[in-house]
C-alpha cells in the first residue's frame, strides 16, 4: 500500500470527528522557541487543570492536522476528566501531512528536524504552564505512532510513558539517501527485520551520550494491517525489548482478549507491551482509557507505577470518569477494520498464518512458508 492509500483511508474520517461538550478550545501557539521544520503547535487546556499538570503530546496520522487528531481522539475530553494539557503536534508544510522519520536530523537528538521541534514545545509547557516535567506523555497514530517510538528513541529523557498506535520500530523507515519525510516500502511491507541488539544499537546511536532510562511503551497493531505489515509490531517488540533487556520472544504474561475481545495483550516486562489486534486493520483505535492506566491517571495499569494522583491538586477524582462519556472508540481511524481471514490457497507473503489465537489462514501461497517467529506470531515468508 502507498502512502496515497494511507491518505485515501483517512478521508471520511476527517469530516466526521467531531468532539462536543468540551470544556475549552484547540488554540495554536506560535513562537514555542526553536522550530526547525516549521511544525503547529496546537494547545488543549481544559478550563479546570491541575497545579502542574501533565501533558500528552498526540501525534497526528497522514492526511491528518493538529484539529483532526483534536476532535477525533478522545484525549481531550479526557483531559477534561482529569485536568491535564494536550499538544497536538501539527505537521510541517509538506506534499502530505506525514511526519519526517526518514531523515538523520529527525533521527537524531537535537538534530534540528520535526522531532526536535516536538521536544522544544514540551519545554515551552514546561516553562510556560508550569507543567510537571515528571509526567510528560507520547502518543500517536500511524505516522504519529511512527514519531511516538522516534521520540522515545531520540528525546527518552522527556517521556514518562508512550503508548503506539500502528506504528513502525524507530529507525525502520530511514532514508538510505538521507530524504526528509520518504516512504521505506520495505520497512512498511514487513520486510526489514533486525535482531533485538541490532535495534538496540539503532535506538543508542539517535542519542549515543544518553544514559538514562527509556520510557515504558505500548505497542499497539492490528494482524490485518496491509499499510503498515503487522510483523512491524514484532519488530516493535524486539527493539524496546532489546533496550530493556527483555526476551522478546518469551514474554512473561499473554492476556487473550485484552483490552478488548479479539486482543491479545503481550508483557515482556514493566516497562513493554504488544497489543495485538486481531483482524483489525490499519489504524487501531485509540483505546484511551487504556493509556489513562499505562500513563498512571487510573489505577490499574501493569506499567508504569507513576502515583495515582498526577499534580498536586486532588480536586478532580481519579474514579470519577463515567464510561458512557469517554468512549474508547469515539471516531478514531479505524478504517479498513476486517474480521475475515484469508480465503483459499494460504496467506500471502508477510502476511501472518499463526500464533496463539490466530483464527486465520495457517497455509502460505507458495512458494511462502509459514515461519514461526513466536508463539503468537508466524509469517508467510
Ligand atoms: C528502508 O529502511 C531500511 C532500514 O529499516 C533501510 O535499510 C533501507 O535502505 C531503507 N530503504 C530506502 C529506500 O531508503
Ligand atoms: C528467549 O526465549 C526463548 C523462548 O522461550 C528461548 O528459547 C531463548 O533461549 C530465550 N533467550 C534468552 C537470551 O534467554
Amino acid at each position: 500500500m502507498t502512502r496515497i492509500g494511507l491518505l485515501a483511508s483517512f478521508v471520511l474520517f476527517l469530516w466526521t470527528g467531531i468532539v462536543a461538550g468540551l470544556t475549552s478550545t484547540l488554540q495554536q501557539v506560535t513562537n514555542f522557541g526553536s522550530n526547525p521544520t516549521n511544525a503547529g503547535m496546537f494547545v488543549y487546556k481544559p478550563t479546570t487543570i491541575k497545579v502542574n499538570p501533565a501533558v500528552i503530546v498526540a501525534i497526528h496520522y497522514c492526511g491528518g492536522s493538529a484539529q483532526a487528531y483534536f476532535t477525533g481522539s478522545p484525549y481531550a475530553s479526557l483531559a477534561d476528566t482529569y485536568g491535564f494539557i494536550v499538544i497536538y503536534p501539527s505537521s510541517p508544510p509538506r506534499s502530505t501531512t506525514c511526519w519526517d522519520v526518514s531523515s538523520k536530523a529527525t533521527l537524531t537528538h537535537n538534530g534540528g528536524g520535526d522531532s526536535n521541534g516536538i521536544a522544544n514545545m514540551v519545554a515551552y509547557a514546561i516553562s510556560t504552564y508550569k507543567a510537571d516535567a515528571s509526567h510528560i506523555f507520547v502518543t500517536g497514530t500511524s505516522s504519529g505512532a511512527m514519531m511516538t517510538n522516534v521520540l522515545c528513541a531520540t528525546y527518552p529523557e522527556i517521556w514518562r510513558a508512550a503508548s503506539v498506535y500502528s506504528g513502525v520500530a524507530a529507525g525502520c523507515f530511514v532514508s538510505s539517501s538521507g530524504a526528509v519525510d520518504a516512504w521505506n516500502s520495505s520497512c512498511a511491507e514487513g520486510q526489514v527485520s533486525q535482531t533485538s541488539s541490532q535495534w538496540a544499537s539503532v535506538v543508542h546511536n539517535m542519542f549515543p551520550s544518553y544514559t538514562g532510562p527509556y520510557p515504558p511503551i505500548q505497542e499497539y497493531h492490528g494482524t490485518a494491517d496491509t499499510t503498515l505489515f503487522p510483523s512491524n509490531l514484532n519488530e516493535e517488540i524486539k527493539e524496546w525489548s532489546g533496550i530493556f533487556g527483555y526476551n522478546a520472544t518469551a514474554p512473561t504474561q499473554v492476556l487473550q482478549n485484552t483490552p478488548l475481545s479479539g486482543y491479545i495483550k503481550s508483557i515482556y516486562g514493566p516497562n513493554l507491551q504488544g497489543i495485538s489486534a486481531q483482524g483489525v486493520g490499519h489504524t487501531v483505535p485509540i483505546q484511551g482509557n487504556e493509556d489513562m492506566k499505562w500513563f498512571g491517571f487510573v489505577a490499574g495499569g501493569a506499567a508504569p507505577p507513576p502515583s495515582t494522583t498526577i499534580g498536586s491538586t486532588s480536586t478532580i477524582s481519579t474514579t470519577s470518569p463515567p464510561t458512557t462519556t469517554i468512549s474508547t472508540s469515539t471516531s478514531v481511524p479505524a478504517t479498513t477494520t476486517t474480521t475475515t481471514p484469508p480465503s483459499t490457497g494460504g496467506a500471502a507473503h508477510w502476511d501472518q498464518c499463526g500464533g496463539i489465537g490466530w483464527t486465520g489462514a495457517t497455509t502460505c501461497v507458495a512458494p511462502f512458508t509459514c515461519t514461526t517467529l513466536n508463539a503468537y506470531y508466524s509469517q508467510c515468508l
